[in-house]
């Protein structure tokens, strides 16, 4: 007798009140990283940046851990960006998923690095670590974002030049894109670092901000309260530190029920 397939033993330990979802594809970056892209339960609306409740059944009980929504606000299926952490509760069993296999995700989204949050401006950069991305995945393949922005900055630091692969397809992807190449336009900047090998550009996006070379490089001055909004994605240390220069350079921080000029979250980690 065959065993039987791993979906319907799932199946029939489902929690109520939470989406079972289908994996669709995954793609595995390095020995940490790899997204998938699973359906989109009908119904399920969500504001680009926001993140969800992820999970899979771990013998009899569901484990979950909070994902930003990498896909946009439109899209038909839902992407995740995850760190694979060999003894991580979820990621030491999510990073075998495969096609077919079923995931868990709770009803109801939510975040703040949300268009909303922020007050209206000119420029708006995203700095991002490692799969701090995420969030910024989905906004900037989010028409509003252009609308409300003349400039789009989007900064990823990572260890090493293979973990900025899933930013550099996300860009590509997005200069090819029927429709949001058009919109996007030349508005979308990408400034990608690395910190523990050489590549174009080098070090912590902290200190590229406080011996301004970031703001060389991309030929734009230095934050300014009046033009200038953020949304920062990362570790706790990494917050912490941006948060910081963009309050010594004026900006306040914001949320959902009081925007205000940059927004924080911290990405997911195990
Ligand atoms: P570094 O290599 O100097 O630690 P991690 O994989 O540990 O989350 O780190 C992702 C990236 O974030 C690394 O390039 C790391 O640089 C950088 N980083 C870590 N801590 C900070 C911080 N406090 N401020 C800015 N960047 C940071």
């Amino acid at each position: 007798m065959n065993a039987p397939a791993k979906n319907e033993e799932f199946a029939v330990k489902i929690p109520d009140g939470v989406y079972a979802e289908t994996v669709l594809a995954v793609e595995h970056y390095t020995d940490r990283l790899f997204r998938f892209r699973m359906t989109r339960p009908a119904g399920f609306r969500f504001r680009s940046g926001e993140f969800a409740m992820i999970g899979l059944m771990v013998g009899e009980k569901p484990v979950y851990r909070a994902y930003s929504i990498a896909s946009p606000a439109w899209d038909e299926e839902l992407e995740f960006f995850s760190i694979k952490v060999p003894d991580g509760p979820l990621t030491s069993h999510l990073q075998a998923i495969k096609p077919g296999d079923t995931v868990l995700m709770r009803k109801k989204p939510t975040g703040t690095l949300v268009l909303d949050a922020l007050t209206p401006g000119k420029r708006l950069y995203m700095f991002s670590t490692g799969t701090g991305i995420a969030p910024f995945a989905s906004l900037i393949r989010d028409p509003e974002t252009y609308e409300k922005f003349d400039e789009v900055i989007l900064t990823h630091t990572c260890r090493e030049v293979a973990e900025l692969k899933y930013g550099f397809d996300l860009v590509e992807e997005i200069r090819n894109h029927e429709f949001l190449s058009e919109i996007v336009g030349t508005k979308l900047k990408h400034y990608p670092t690395v910190t523990r090998e050489d590549f174009s550009h080098t070090g912590r996006i902290t200190d590229l901000m406080e011996n301004g070379k970031l703001f060389a490089d991309l030929g734009v001055p230095p934050l300014d309260p009046q033009t200038d909004r953020g949304m920062i994605c990362g570790s706790s240390e990494m917050l912490k530190d941006t948060k910081a220069l963009l309050e010594k350079a004026g900006l306040t921080e914001g949320a959902n029920s009081k925007p205000a000029e940059f927004v924080i979250e911290r990405a997911f980690v195990g």
